[in-house]
């Protein structure tokens, strides 16, 4: 099991739609992806089908009454297999926060249910550093780092960075991570020069793969699907397709 964090403390930057994304691809190559929900903002269960999902059946019941991850994984016509969010996510922060050991809870409940298999898991983080992307940090073998080629994106990667590295030292291992540039824009001189900068500082931490905007991947939540069912010649599938292929490459889902 390769458990990977797909984190950025700021909202908007595309966590969701690559999250998604990349595990859609994943599931067409057979991988047997799982996808977890941890944002209480996140309606992508809705968006992949799952409507009136209930808090006990959700990832809030997970983290709230213990109830083991194979009571709450549901397959998905695509191949994945998710463990769905829900609004009451919000209120783990208050319930738990004060609870010794909380940031495990996640990795424990995976080493109990996956930890035989060699499938990726793939997390989608709530815009904050609460206790639920706590949990998903302590849980993750790697992190990947979406972000928007914009100045106050780039001022937060900065301190995201820095936030790794301060959370390196109680894990007691490296957090390896790579970065994502998304709703890239090559004609734009904002957007050439944010990855001008983003590859002198971060280097190799950067992906070679860029996401572009694409009306597509924007509008096929709203049909309940990924973008390879929604329309597999966009661009956007194209683009993910990419960076698919380039992170499995990397070994990044190893
Ligand atoms: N490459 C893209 N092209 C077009 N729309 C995008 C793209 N990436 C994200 N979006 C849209 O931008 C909004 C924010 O993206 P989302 O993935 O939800 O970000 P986050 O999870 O980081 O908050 C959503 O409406 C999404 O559909
Ligand atoms: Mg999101």
């Amino acid at each position: 099991m390769a458990v990977i964090a797909v984190f950025n403390q700021k909202g908007g930057v595309g966590k969701t739609t690559t999250v998604l994304n990349i595990a859609a691809s994943l599931a067409l190559l057979e991988r047997k992806p799982v996808l977890i929900y941890l944002d209480p903002q996140a309606h992508v269960s809705l968006a992949l089908g799952i409507k009136n999902q209930q808090s006990s059946a959700s990832t809030a019941g997970f983290f709230r009454d213990n109830t083991p991850m194979d009571r709450i994984m549901r397959r998905l016509a695509n191949q994945i297999r998710l463990l769905p969010g829900h609004p009451d996510l919000s209120k783990v922060d208050a319930l738990l926060g004060a609870t010794p050991g909380v940031a495990g809870t996640l990795k424990r409940g995976l080493d109990a249910a996956l930890a035989w298999e060699d499938s990726p898991i793939l997390i989608d983080c709530a815009p904050s550093l609460g206790v639920l992307s706590l949990n998903a940090l302590y849980a993750a073998d790697r992190v990947l780092i979406p972000v928007t080629a914009d100045y106050l994106a780039i001022q937060g990667l900065n301190r995201l960075y820095l936030a790794l590295n301060v959370l390196e030292g109680p894990l007691k291992r490296r957090i390896p991570r790579r970065i994502v540039l998304t709703r890239f824009d090559e004609a734009k001189p904002q957007c050439r020069e944010a990855l001008a900068g983003l590859k002198t500082r971060y280097g190799d931490n950067l992906c070679d793969t860029r996401i572009p905007d694409d009306p597509a991947l924007s509008e096929s939540p709203a049909h309940g699907m990924d973008i390879f069912a929604y329309s597999s010649d966009s661009p956007g599938a194209h683009d993910y397709r990419l960076l698919t292929m380039e992170l499995l490459s990397k070994g990044f889902f190893q």
